[in-house]
């Protein structure tokens, strides 16, 4: 049978909803960023220097754990270098986004960190330092699915990019959802390439996206985290049995 007397399936029939929530985020809307919330302080933990890394030296060995980790911790300067990247600008019209994402901000749950306490943080990118984000620090909770359940407690850590859905849509309209996703991928993205870069790998886990890992990262108000990336030393082999996710 050839391409053309079979299409592919049409997207625009057979998932209308997708489709009016791509077009109403495509739509032109310029609005001015809305204020941030005000950022709770909190005791502050100073990154050493970032492990000198390349994003673009991930690529090649980068690949989502089916084996959860190994409970190994990481070091002070791989995670300096992970979050240093996450956080890093991009090419955008935004402003401030050449310097910075600016509609999320990278969060992290440290596990097994050399030299940093676990707990709950919001990194803050122009100090380079963890500012401890008052959550439990424990994201664990029965709602999770079999293979999160099992790589989060052996993870070194958890990158979380936070923001604020509701309050953008005031100014930006529908296109905020668009472009705090575009951001929240991004953080995420570059954590893993950073990670991998390192020679550590990282999976997100959507289901950790949830109630109780605000909870545990102290996130408040109208503020949610956008995406949750669990990172450390692969466990070789697949000991998977059970469905994945
Ligand atoms: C947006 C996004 C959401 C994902 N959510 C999950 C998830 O909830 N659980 C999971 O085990 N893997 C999740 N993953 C990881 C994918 O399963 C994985 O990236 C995919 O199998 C491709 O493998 P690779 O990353 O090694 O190329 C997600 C990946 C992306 C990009």
């Amino acid at each position: 049978m050839t391409g053309e007397e079979d299409p592919p399936p049409s997207v625009v029939d057979r998932l209308p909803l997708l489709t009016a929530l791509h077009a109403a985020c495509a739509a032109p809307q310029p609005g001015l960023l809305p204020e941030p919330p005000p950022e709770p302080p909190g005791p502050v933990v100073p990154l050493p220097a970032p492990d000198a890394v390349r994003v673009a030296d991930g690529l090649r060995g980068r690949a989502s754990p089916v084996a959860g980790f190994l409970p190994r911790p990481i070091t002070a300067g791989a995670l300096a270098a992970i979050l240093a990247h996450a956080a890093a600008g991009y090419p955008g019209d935004l402003p401030g986004c050449h310097e910075a994402p600016v509609t999320v901000t990278p969060h992290v749950l440290v596990q097994r960190v050399t030299g940093v306490p676990a707990g709950a943080y919001r990194y803050d990118r122009r100090r380079h330092a963890l500012v401890a984000a008052g959550g439990t620090g424990d994201a664990r909770t029965t709602a999770l699915r079999t293979n999160t359940r099992w790589a989060l407690p052996e993870a070194a850590a958890a990158v979380v990019p936070v923001g604020d859905q509701a309050t953008g849509g005031t100014t930006f309209g529908d296109r905020w959802y668009r472009l705090q996703q575009a951001e929240a991928g991004l953080v995420v993205h570059r954590a893993t390439l950073a990670a991998s870069a390192l020679g550590l790998a990282a999976r997100i886990h959507s289901d950790g996206t949830n109630p109780a890992t605000d909870a545990a990262l102290g996130v408040r108000g109208p503020l949610r985290g956008l995406s949750f990336l669990l990172l450390g030393t692969p466990r070789p082999g697949s000991t998977v049995t059970g469905p994945l996710w």
